[in-house]
């Protein structure tokens, strides 16, 4: 974990009492009420999480079971017997509770004039449109549908209609390219895929059809593709009896024409979603329905403090988690109003956020720090000219947000008087784990402040040896199930076992250290994953791009502290003999990776070395290249474990060269 971020938290010592104003109406208003709330979540989850369910969520026939634990493999199921369904508690019920016409979903399109508004009846139209249409596919219960598709309400749509089905969604983030899709694809054999003729990106028109077509030849899976005419391109091209236009579509479906909500079992599986772990291949993470969606919807409810008026903005992208829990699920559970946009925070200028909120009112902003930093280099000017007085809330999630975009976003964001929630949690955990409350908890700069109430986290301390040496780490830990832990992993059970086998309880992959008032810093990832912008990736994935190519011998892959994303990626690389370096390998190494990955994925830095550092056994010391990245060379630790010491002041030297801007000069020759 990085020396830096330690070194950071150790020297921040502020902190915020919540506002005044608001403790009174909010759902938890004190440290004692969250306090008193902790303790009788701990003394009876089940009564808990029970009651959470029941107030939160519309049950078409009770459960008889809260919590099942299964006896060995970890297996919780949750609200056993429950019968439900996410598109009626999104939607349906809001019909008849008072919020049929109220502003379910407000999409700001990359164009600004380009804006489109559903309210809840507007939305359940359109769902059941689609719901019909994916039925006549031959899209049933259980079956996988993969959602390739740009930030567009037919993506929002689309989930829902698969929940109104049974069908299990699972969504490919839009910036991924060829490996990443065709991966995902063919773990969850999904039969139909929904995408789009291209996403709209700063300006520019990115085709996504165009990308997955070659990638389909590889999925027999996929019996339809549906295309969302989004970017008016010509020349799609369209394979008879398979690929279909989704306005052509739903055309045969009348707007009167309901689609009944399939009665689903609380342990049916709501949405399949693959995260990078720390094997090459992506991990897809199963989360239920009944015990996601009543998570879902109770940590929206008490982490951002919804009201019934409130206009509640999550800006992550629905391909990734966040966007499914905080931008979809939670939201429309607790029959909120939701804001989507199309477009990046810096297009046509850095202001597209601000404008936002004030056009809309926002009044909760939830983000990513990797989003502050980079509008804070920009300057207060793009700030200044917006009102931003109806903002009650900001949230931050994806990776700890480091004091100096903290205090620029409580500043000018905030006007040093909104309360910041820092959120952490993962793919896997369903929704946010430790996190302030708003109302109720004193923030501190850099901290997720305490674990939400009945989650029952902890740091174990262990002396592990890993690339030989040893190093004293704080595992974070949570030790018992939660509702919106993950189901499994699809058909991989023995992965899924691999969260809890070191601990016997779940085990998260992330460090972190408790402070003597009980505030959880997380100091980052424990595991071979990079959280670049907020995003994790795997190097193990980079790596095996990396050697596919023909001249690479080895490649290692560590993360390096980066000003903007928190991370970035720097690849060792080896090549064989006789084979020499250039820029253009170095190009096309990179171009690898974004075909295969995507953009997000391209490393930073590629330093050519002659040899990688090993142990005697053969063992990579990714240890010290993570040291080299991040140019600690005083602090590699004990290097009579390497095989041959030599190579260590080469690898230093290349380093220096390439941060220097002369990479010709890599060798040690
Ligand atoms: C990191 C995103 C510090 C962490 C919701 C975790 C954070 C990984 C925070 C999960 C935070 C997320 N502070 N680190 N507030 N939020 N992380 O699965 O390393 O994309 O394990 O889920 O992001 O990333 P994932």
């Amino acid at each position: 974990m990085s020396q830096e971020r330690i070194t950071s938290l150790l020297t921040e010592k502020r902190s915020y009492l919540p506002p005044e104003h608001g403790k009174s109406a909010a759902w938890i208003g004190s440290q004692e009420e969250y306090e008193s709330i902790c303790q009788h979540a701990n003394d009876d989850p089940e009564g808990f999480w029970g009651a959470r369910a029941a107030q939160l969520l519309h049950w078409f026939r009770p459960w008889n079971k809260v919590l099942q634990s299964g006896s060995e493999n970890f297996e919780y199921q949750w609200f056993v017997g429950g019968k439900l369904n996410a598109a009626y508690n999104c939607i349906d019920r809001h019909l008849i509770n008072g919020r049929r016409n109220k502003a379910a979903l407000i999409w700001q399109g990359e164009n600004e004039m380009n804006v489109r508004c559903y309210t809840y009846q507007m939305l359940y139209t359109e769902v059941c449109r689609v719901a019909h249409a994916l039925s006549s596919l031959r899209v049933r219960k259980g079956d996988r549908v993969a959602l390739y598709m740009p930030m567009i309400p037919e993506l929002v749509i689309a989930m829902l209609a698969c929940a109104r089905i049974g069908a299990i969604h699972t969504a490919i983030f839009s910036g991924y390219a060829e490996g990443g899709v065709l991966s995902r694809i063919q773990d969850s054999k999904a039969k139909v895929v929904i995408t789009a003729d291209a996403a709209m990106r700063a300006g520019k028109v990115k085709p996504l059809k165009a990308n997955l077509d070659p990638i389909l030849e590889k999925c027999p899976s996929v019996a339809h593709v549906v295309v969302v005419n989004r970017a008016r391109m010509e020349n799609v091209a369209m394979k008879r009896n398979r690929d279909v236009w989704w306005h052509d579509l739903i055309d045969d479906f009348t707007l009167d024409a309901d689609f009944p909500c399939e009665p689903m079992s609380a342990t049916d599986t709501l949405f399949l979603l693959h995260t990078s772990g720390s094997t090459g291949k992506p991990t897809g993470v199963m989360h239920s329905l009944g015990g996601y969606l009543t998570y879902a919807a109770h940590t929206t409810q008490w982490v951002f403090d919804m009201r019934d008026d409130d206009v509640y903005w999550c800006t992550a992208d629905i391909g990734w988690i966040t966007g499914h829990t905080y931008a979809v699920y939670g939201p429309l559970a607790l029959g909120a109003t939701t804001v989507m946009f199309e477009g990046v925070p810096t297009w046509p200028n850095p202001d597209r956020y601000w404008r936002i909120i004030e056009k809309f009112r926002v009044n909760i902003f939830y983000t990513a720090p990797t989003v502050v930093r980079s509008l804070m280099r920009l300057g207060v000017a793009w700030t200044e000219r917006y009102d931003l007085s109806s903002l009650r809330i900001l949230g931050s999630v994806g990776e700890p947000i480091n004091p100096e975009a903290w205090t620029w976003f409580h500043k000018y964001i905030g006007r040093e008087e909104l309360p910041i929630v820092d959120t952490w949690w993962q793919t896997e955990t369903g929704g946010a784990m430790i996190a302030a409350l708003p109302y109720a908890n004193k923030l501190k700069p850099g901290s997720a402040t305490f674990p939400l109430p009945g989650i029952d986290a902890t740091i174990i301390q262990q002396s592990t040896e890993e690339d030989g040496e040893q190093e004293q780490r704080g595992y974070l830990v949570i030790r018992k199930p939660w509702p919106g832990m993950m189901q499994g992993v699809f058909q991989n059970p023995q992965k899924y076992r691999s969260y809890f086998e070191r601990f016997g309880i779940y085990e998260s992959g992330d460090g972190a250290r408790i402070d003597e008032e009980g505030y959880y810093w997380i100091l980052g990832r424990i595991d071979d994953s990079i959280n670049v912008s907020g995003h994790r990736l795997s190097t193990a994935e980079i790596e095996t791009v990396l050697t596919a190519h023909p001249q690479v011998g080895e490649a290692a892959v560590v993360p390096m502290p980066h000003d903007l994303k928190g991370e970035a990626i720097y690849a060792y690389v080896t090549l064989h003999e006789d084979c020499p370096w250039s820029e253009e390998l170095r190009t096309d190494l990179r171009n690898l990776v974004r075909r295969d990955i995507g953009p997000l994925a391209s490393p930073e830095y590629i330093q050519f070395v002659e040899n990688l550092p090993k142990t005697c056994s053969g063992k990579t010391l990714r240890r010290m290249l993570r040291k080299i990245a991040g140019s600690a060379y005083s602090d590699l630790g004990d290097t009579t474990s390497l095989a041959s010491p030599a190579v260590l002041p080469a690898i230093i030297q290349g380093h220096q060269n390439l941060m220097a801007g002369h990479p010709e000069q890599y060798t040690d020759a």
